[in-house]
């Protein structure tokens, strides 16, 4: 039989005290972060599109990188795609990135170089969700609009005790509706900031200090000690495997020194944008050197070689979780003495290397390299 949530509800809580007890609290013990300090909507939505995945602490550097290459939203909209790419390197999730370059094009071209500040106007950028919206609405404009994130998720659910799930559309509705409930529309950058702030530095997800937490006596988890059992989630999801042979080719250059082959990845997979040595995805592990150099896939690549030198063992592997993936990779090197054809890769001079965005599972794979 289907389970079936009681619907959540505010109701017995007293919401004027649970908003006044936040706000002092966050008076007395917010983290100085430097997105609060300076809360022009251009740093806000920097900051939160930066944060989305990503913890405060490793976000911090690329914050300051990004504020420092690019101080306004114009700087940001005239850069390169691959600029962006390469200063975002490491964050993961690099359509944001991309979504956020795009996004500061948009607001040069359509809305004069000045950040929305309308729902409608928000939801015109891409890569700027309902979370985001309310985070640029509410911290720097002050408008009264709520806004969730995994954090808010986690009060919300312990505050009133919701076992509606996170992960499905009517439990985020219900999240939505409690979040617009609770908050306290004469103060709404404090409110919303109050609740992540809790839910970052008090209502963690293990080990909850409930002893510190303004509104614990107020919180029906607390009360009735299940607070480490929510927020539920229905499902998760099924982890596949992806297995993914690189290829180092090592190259004389055409003038002179060494060359190696990469190119830019394309739409549609992981990692548009960033570049990558050839590689092949055969769906199985174990497969050799041997083998996979006579996949019809790398034919063109393989025969162009001159005189090459296929190494069989690997030089470096690793395992990389990029959810709902696991990713297994393998860095093969082949050495080879020049190329007979034109091939769709780039042949470029092993110094320069680090100027090119790769994903960090390469960058992981070349710290083995000796
Ligand atoms: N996580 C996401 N947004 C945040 C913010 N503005 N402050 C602290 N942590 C956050």
């Amino acid at each position: 039989m289907k389970k079936t949530h009681p619907t959540p509800s505010t109701e017995g809580i007293d919401l004027r005290d649970v908003q006044r007890r936040l706000g002092s609290w966050y008076d007395e013990h917010a983290r100085a972060l430097p997105w609060r300090e300076d809360v022009s909507a251009y740093h806000v939505m920097l900051s939160e599109i930066i944060l989305q995945q990503t913890r405060v602490d490793q976000g911090m550097a690329y914050y300051h990188r990004f504020t420092e290459r690019f101080p306004t939203v114009q700087d940001l909209a005239a850069a390169s795609e691959d600029e962006v790419l390469l200063l975002w390197q490491g964050l993961g999730y690099y359509s944001r990135g991309r979504n956020l370059l795009r996004a500061a094009q948009i607001i040069v071209s359509d809305f004069g170089g000045e950040i929305p500040h309308t729902p409608e106007g928000l939801s015109r950028l891409p890569g700027v969700g309902p979370y985001t919206r309310g985070a640029i609405l509410s911290f720097a404009y002050n408008l009264p609009y709520p806004t969730v994130d995994g954090n808010v998720y986690r009060v919300l659910s312990r505050l009133f005790g919701s076992t509606e799930p996170i992960d499905t559309t009517r439990g985020v509705r219900s999240y939505w509706d409690l979040a617009e409930a609770l908050l306290d529309k004469a103060h709404p950058s404090r409110h919303n900031q109050a609740v992540i702030e809790l839910g970052a530095l008090c209502c963690t997800p293990r080990r909850p200090h409930c002893d510190a937490c303004p509104i614990a006596m107020h919180c029906l988890a607390h009360r009735a000690g299940i607070e480490e059992q929510l927020p539920i989630k229905q499902g998760k999801t099924k982890v596949l495997p992806r297995h993914m042979d690189y290829f180092l080719i090592r190259l004389p250059l055409a003038s002179e020194g060494e060359g190696l082959l990469i190119r830019r990845r394309g739409a549609g997979d992981i990692w548009q944008g960033l570049y990558e040595f050839p590689l092949i995805e055969t769906g199985e592990t174990g497969v050799t050197v041997e083998e996979l150099t006579k996949l019809p896939a790398f034919g063109d690549l393989i025969a162009a070689l001159e005189r090459p030198t296929f190494h069989p063992t690997p030089i470096a592997q690793c395992s990389h979780k990029l959810s709902p993936r696991a990713i297994y990779a393998r860095l093969f090197l082949i050495e080879a003495e020049g190329l007979s054809a034109e091939l769709p890769y780039q042949h470029i001079p092993s110094t320069e290397r680090s100027s090119y965005a790769f994903p960090v599972l390469i960058e992981r794979l070349l710290e083995q390299v000796p």
